[in-house]
């Protein structure tokens, strides 16, 4: 089978190789997908630039979610499943004509939903899913920032967060992302090239404060954030991007001082939660949690509770094109690789 193996850190035009390497073959529990189309996160880049931990040692396979059709199963494995199309989260390995995937975050989709928003449901939602209506909560009418909303994870947040008529701020760094957003409904976007979240979220609602923060920026944007929230506040920490912005370990601690130093007992007499999401450990150790956010996001999408997930599908020979897209800033919803 072809693979796309990441050989080297650094650009995507020589960071990747296009090699031919065996097929996985499924273990106990497991399934194989003739992959039809690979989606691209943003760990990828971070992995890309040999900045994330949790990445496999050089040369690898990196992807975390394929779409495609079952063709074969390991020891145990649900036999309905042979010849479904399904999408499936891949622990690593999911840039290849082939993935193994435990059948547990594999689930049948429809034929009609496109690659690109298929791959979307298996990552960008599940993790929105888990973040907002399982690691904690968003009540009815709660007051709701989402950073980088226009991204993948951002836009499925305010998909979930619009199901609970929260009032919706979000910060996207550019004019185009914020039309976007004020298209889908959302009551105060904040275009975060030009102003600081604070000051318009306080300008906004003066002292009250918000109910809860989906963070996936990072250092300072979590201190600053902490602050905003009211009594009952919550502030979900799952990214780490402004870790992009340099390299080294100083930039590294710059960004962990950044967070804020906390004390326990000022989460009791503040009454302020801070939870932390990272649904690879999830997927490790808790993969029935993983199931539960897929199927309640497909769930969704069949029954039109929620619209299908944006995105847009390249092909493996410009796999390039879509890194640096991704690494850009400009990209808006999720971005998949479709093996044609
Ligand atoms: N913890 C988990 O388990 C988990 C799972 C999935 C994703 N994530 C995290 O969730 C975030 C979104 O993931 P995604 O795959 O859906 O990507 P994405 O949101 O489509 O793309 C990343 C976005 O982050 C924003 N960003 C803000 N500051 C940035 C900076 N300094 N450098 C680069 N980008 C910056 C950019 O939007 P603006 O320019 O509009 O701000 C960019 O478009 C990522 O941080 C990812 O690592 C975490």
């Amino acid at each position: 089978m072809q693979a796309v193996v990441l050989v080297k850190h650094g650009d995507p035009e020589r960071a990747f190789e296009l090699r031919e390497l065996n097929k996985p073959e499924p273990k106990e529990g497991e399934v194989r997908v003739k992959v039809e189309a690979f989606g691209l996160n943003y760990a990828d880049v971070m992995a890309r630039k040999g900045m994330y931990q949790d990445a496999p040692p050089l040369p690898a396979v990196i992807g975390y979610d394929v779409v495609g059709v079952i063709d074969k199963l390991g020891p145990g494995a649900d036999e309905e499943l042979l010849g479904q199309r399904v999408v499936a989260l891949t622990r690593f390995g999911g840039y290849a004509e082939y993935a193994v995937a435990n059948q547990l975050v594999v689930h049948p989709i429809n034929k009609e939903l496109p690659n690109a928003a298929a791959t979307a449901l298996a990552t960008q939602y599940s993790t929105a899913y888990y973040a907002s209506n399982m690691a904690t909560n968003i009540f009815e009418g709660d007051h709701v920032l989402i950073h980088a909303a226009a991204g993948g994870v951002g836009l499925a947040l305010i998909q979930l967060a619009k199901l609970k008529n929260s009032v919706i701020y979000a910060t996207a760094s550019s004019d185009m992302k914020i039309k976007m957003l004020e298209d889908l409904g959302v009551n105060y976007p904040i275009n975060s090239d030009e102003t600081d979240f604070v000051e318009e979220v306080e300008n906004i609602r003066g002292s009250d404060g918000l109910d809860i923060i989906f963070d996936s920026i990072g250092g300072k944007s979590v201190k600053k954030g902490f602050q905003l929230l009211s009594s009952g506040g919550r502030i979900v920490c799952y990214g780490g991007s402004k870790r992009g912005d340099g390299k080294g370990i100083i930039n590294d601690l710059r960004l962990a001082v950044g967070f804020g130093i906390y004390s326990p007992i000022s989460f009791m007499l503040k009454s302020k939660s801070f939870i932390g999401v990272n649904m690879l450990r999830i997927a490790d150790d808790r993969p029935s949690l993983i199931k539960t956010a897929m199927e309640k996001v497909i769930d969704m999408v069949n029954k039109k509770i929620i619209p299908e997930p944006i995105g847009r599908a390249f092909p493996v020979s410009d796999i390039s094109e879509a890194h640096n897209l991704l690494e850009s800033r400009e990209s808006v919803g999720k971005l998949a690789i479709e093996w044609k």
